[in-house]
């Protein structure tokens, strides 16, 4: 009753509203051919189709296989539902041409337009051995156990032709991407995913989510773009700042969530309003004044990130903040330019870190059994 229909025109987890818990893997490929690297995604999008309708990854399962040989299931989901669980996967710039500009499975001339590298920002404190990648796998799903699995097992299957490059783990989704979801917070304390793009607006995602065959790429027709970026948070420094100035950086009040100046959770800002006797407006360098589509070319994102906590530091500060994850038609016009106004101009800044990146080519749904995941790139 809780599992996720894999197949279909487009891959499940991005307008599938979110689920609570993220496991996000960032893979190398060691494949040493294209068909190699096909036979993989054969195989992975078989598993996928399992675990996600809450089976074990291969045939035999956990327990049901010879004693003799490594069981083709790790066990640790053996009695747990589906959970919610969504696999979807993307093609870093990577795949297509390697850092020595090799071609080494005959697509790079594939390569969307879109699948731009992102250009450096001001304020990157990027770690290029957690950045990028050559393919992706975002597992989410309403229990963490059932997350781990299914990136254990597609890991497992992988070996021999993808090592992994990094995983973040990620608690209590920060967006809602559906009307029937309330607004979860972020660790700053805050509503998140107020303004997203969401399931319902089927004519704004054909417009801000999906890539179409005119975009250039016909293979990517019914996929989208995922930006992905680690944004450290400063908690202990938050902490200590005034809940007054915490809502004039965000630009919404941190109880109801409402614009400031307005009452209500989904009244509509107004950046033009002026305050006089100490009346809350809305600054000019709030957070979601800078990201609004209004002054970034009517750029929209479906933002779909979690929260992390990985322990804490060598200092006793927590290791905390916002796996960002974006969804979106074309990254040069959405997330590029949306970034661009809040690393010039954002007070948040001063409380964040973005430490890692990446930028993903996200393929069009797998159509039924005898499809697999990434096709109409071969
Ligand atoms: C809105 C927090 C980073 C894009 C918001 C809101 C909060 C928030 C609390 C208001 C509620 C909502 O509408 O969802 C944060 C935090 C960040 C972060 C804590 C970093 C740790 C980013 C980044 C981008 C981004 C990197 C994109 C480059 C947006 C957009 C909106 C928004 C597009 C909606 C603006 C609107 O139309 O009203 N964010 N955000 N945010 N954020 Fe962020």
């Amino acid at each position: 009753a809780d599992a996720v229909a894999f197949f279909g025109p487009h891959q499940a987890g991005i307008v599938t509203p979110a689920q609570d818990r993220l496991h996000f893997a960032a893979f190398d490929v060691i494949a040493k051919d294209r068909a190699e690297l096909i036979e993989l995604l054969r195989e992975w999008t078989a598993a996928a189709a399992r675990l996600t309708a809450g089976h074990d990854a291969g045939h035999f399962g956990a327990v049901g296989g010879i004693p003799e040989a490594p069981p083709d299931d790790t066990g640790e989901a053996l009695g747990l539902p589906a959970s919610g669980l969504t696999l979807t996967i993307g093609f870093g710039p990577t795949l297509f041409r390697d850092a020595d500009g090799r071609d080494r499975f005959g697509i790079a001339d594939k390569r969307p337009a879109a699948l731009a590298d992102l250009p450096a920002f001001r304020g990157d404190a990027l770690r290029p051995e957690i950045s990028g990648g050559d393919i992706c796998i975002q597992a989410c799903a309403n229990d963490p156990q059932v997350a781990v699995h299914a990136i254990r097992n597609l890991a497992r299957i992988g070996f021999g032709r993808v090592t992994m490059r990094y995983s973040q783990l990620g608690f209590g989704r920060t967006s809602s991407t559906s009307r029937a979801q309330a607004t979860p917070r972020n660790l700053m304390g805050f509503k998140d995913g107020t303004a997203n793009l969401k399931a319902e607006d089927t004519e704004l995602l054909k417009e801000h989510l999906w890539a179409d065959a005119p975009d250039g790429a016909a293979w990517m027709t019914g996929g989208s773009y995922l930006v992905t970026r680690r944004i450290r948070m400063l908690i202990e420094t938050w902490d200590r700042t005034s809940l007054g100035e915490q809502e004039a950086i965000i630009g919404r009040d941190k109880g109801e969530g409402a614009p400031l100046g307005k009452a209500k959770e989904f009244d509509e800002p107004d950046f033009t309003a002026v305050g006089k006797d100490g009346e809350k407006v809305m600054p000019m360098e709030a957070h979601v004044r800078l990201a609004h589509p209004d002054f970034n070319g009517n750029a929209r994102l479906l933002r779909r990130g979690y929260n992390f906590v990985d322990g804490s530091d060598s200092l006793g500060r927590l290791d905390a903040g916002l796996f960002f994850m974006a969804y979106q038609r074309d990254p040069r016009k959405q997330f590029v330019p949306v970034q661009r106004s809040l690393a010039k101009a954002d007070i948040l800044n001063e409380y964040i870190r973005h430490v890692s990146s990446a930028v993903w080519a996200i393929p069009p749904g797998v159509s039924g059994p005898e499809d697999f995941w990434g096709r109409t790139l071969f």
